[in-house]
């Protein structure tokens, strides 16, 4: 087994690869994690342009997205109960030939990486490195859940039945990872499913569930639904025949679904408002580093971006510590994603209330380093902004803005900025950064997060390494991680095999 690859021509399909990829649907190649395009190399740099060229402009997508739409009550009706029906055949293929065939979307998916870069920077603003990655993000979940669901049919003494129909409603901000895990799990386990891509990255998630199609997943199997009004998809996460919804999205989303209905069987992954720590026995040069990339990927609208950091002891003074920070922030080329010398693009939409409050509004003791400034008249084009001074307990301090935004705060000692990070409600990602292996011992045993990672950025959770997931009030129905074998297991349930005499 080669090691992953790292450098990849898009040009060119690589024989080799595409081989030991292959071997994922038999189990004679153990997983690894699909390679990201090189942007080092020339050739992935023309093949880049010529996404660009087609970006802006680009109508993919489009028709599915309208002939999926749904404007009735006894319309969606159906549509349920056909999912329902559907679920016993899909059930009976056997997990073996459900793994080959989600595993086949995998290799649809790398095929079409150009397209689905396309509409990911065309009607989600991502640039074509954060697309890229998403894709990434994807293709692994195509294989991991396939190889891992092969062999559910097998396990002895036990029987594992799964959900007959499963709801996944995806955000807009990782529109091709995020539905193709939850839907694909889903379906590797045996489930039927219908997904309602979030309207923001409507044209992405319909492009997702073709792949799908093409691979072989049944039409009443999978099927992909968007709806005409609000009580259309109130009736859709409310039907008691639906025995799993997958939500990933705001806490109040989540609890606005479970007010529709008491008994609602959720797996959600919900906000977050997630901290870095800088110690004096940080390496600050990368630190600054890590920061900027987490917090103004995708313009900071990850859940799991980074949206604090704390400067402990020392760092707090550092001059070059800040001022790299500074600059570096500065420095970030803002604009559409089909300009190629964007670095971080639009927001989805013009800000709402609270972001827009996150934007303009300095609390006590707070101060501007950068202020974030709206670009153009478009509503959605804003400049990053940092925020220093923030106090504990503060409303900056407390609350998820979900935007380029990064606050600024200083604590005396590691001890101190563990409870300023543990004291907002959330815990979805966290980062330490230090090189000392006892504040990492520390830092690993007192830190409320889902996902903690240690002198690294706090984006980008790798699937199979680090199975991604929250604690707190980032998430519903936890112990449960996209990406890790649990996440899989957990959309059905083992009942004991009938004793044999
Ligand atoms: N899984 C995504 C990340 O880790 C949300 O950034």
């Amino acid at each position: 087994v080669p090691a992953p690859h790292r450098v990849q021509n898009r040009q060119v399909q690589d024989p080799a690869l595409t081989q030991v990829i292959e071997g994922f649907a038999d189990g004679s190649t153990e997983f690894f994690n699909t390679p990201d395009t090189d942007p080092d190399l020339a050739q992935n740099r023309t093949w880049g342009r010529e996404i660009l060229g087609k970006m802006e402009a680009s109508p993919l997508g489009k028709d599915l997205v309208k002939a999926n739409t749904i404007n009735a009550a006894g319309e969606l009706d159906e549509a349920i109960a056909m999912g329902v029906d559907a679920s016993g055949d899909w059930q009976a293929l056997g997990s073996a030939k459900r793994a080959e065939i989600l595993h086949r979307a995998g290799l649809l998916f790398e095929e079409r990486r150009a397209m689905l870069l396309e509409v990911l920077g065309s009607e989600c603003g991502k640039t074509i490195d954060q697309g890229d990655v998403e894709i990434s993000e994807a293709i692994d979940f195509a294989h991991y859940y396939s190889q891992l669901g092969r062999e559910l049919d097998e396990v002895d003494g036990a029987k594992y039945v799964p959900s007959k129909l499963t709801v996944v409603t995806p955000p807009w901000n990782f529109p091709m990872a995020i539905p193709a895990g939850s839907t694909l799990s889903a379906l590797a386990a045996g489930s039927a499913v219908i997904i309602k891509p979030a309207t923001q990255a409507a044209r992405v998630g319909s492009m997702m569930v073709q792949c799908l199609w093409d691979a072989g997943v049944p039409k009443d199997v999978l099927q992909l639904v968007f709806v005409g009004d609000r009580s259309l998809g109130q009736q859709l996460v409310s039907d008691e025949r639906v025995d799993r919804l997958i939500l990933t999205g705001g806490y109040e989303t989540a609890q606005l679904f479970r007010s529709f209905r008491k008994d609602l069987p959720l797996l959600a992954e919900t906000s977050g408002k997630n901290a870095i720590i800088v110690t004096p026995h940080a390496d600050l040069d990368l630190a600054a580093r890590d920061v900027v990339q987490s917090a103004f990927g995708h313009a900071g609208q990850k859940c799991s971006a980074a949206s604090l950091v704390v400067l402990v002891g020392s760092v707090a003074d550092s001059r070059r510590f800040n001022n790299q920070l500074i600059d570096a922030v500065k420095s970030l080329k803002v604009g559409y994603p089909w300009n190629p010398e964007s670095q971080m693009g639009p927001l989805i939409g013009e800000p709402g209330e609270k972001l827009k409050r996150g934007l303009t509004i300095l609390g006590d003791g707070e101060r501007w380093a950068i202020e974030p400034k709206q670009l153009d008249d478009s509503g959605k084009l804003y400049s990053p902004g940092v925020r220093y001074g923030v106090q504990r307990g503060s409303e900056y301090h407390l609350t998820e803005y979900f935007g380029p935004i990064l606050g600024v705060m200083t604590a005396q000692s590691l001890e101190e900025a563990v409870q300023i990070v543990n004291e907002v409600d959330y815990g979805l990602t966290s980062g330490l950064h230090s090189l000392d292996r006892g504040e990492m011992a520390y830092w690993l045993d007192n830190i409320q997060a889902g996902n903690v990672y240690v002198n690294r950025g706090i984006t980008g959770a790798i699937v199979q390494r680090q199975p991604f997931g929250g604690w707190k009030k980032s998430a519903i129905g936890a112990g449960t991680k996209a990406g890790g074998p649990n996440y899989l297991i957990g959309m059905g349930s083992w009942v004991d095999a009938p004793v044999k005499d």
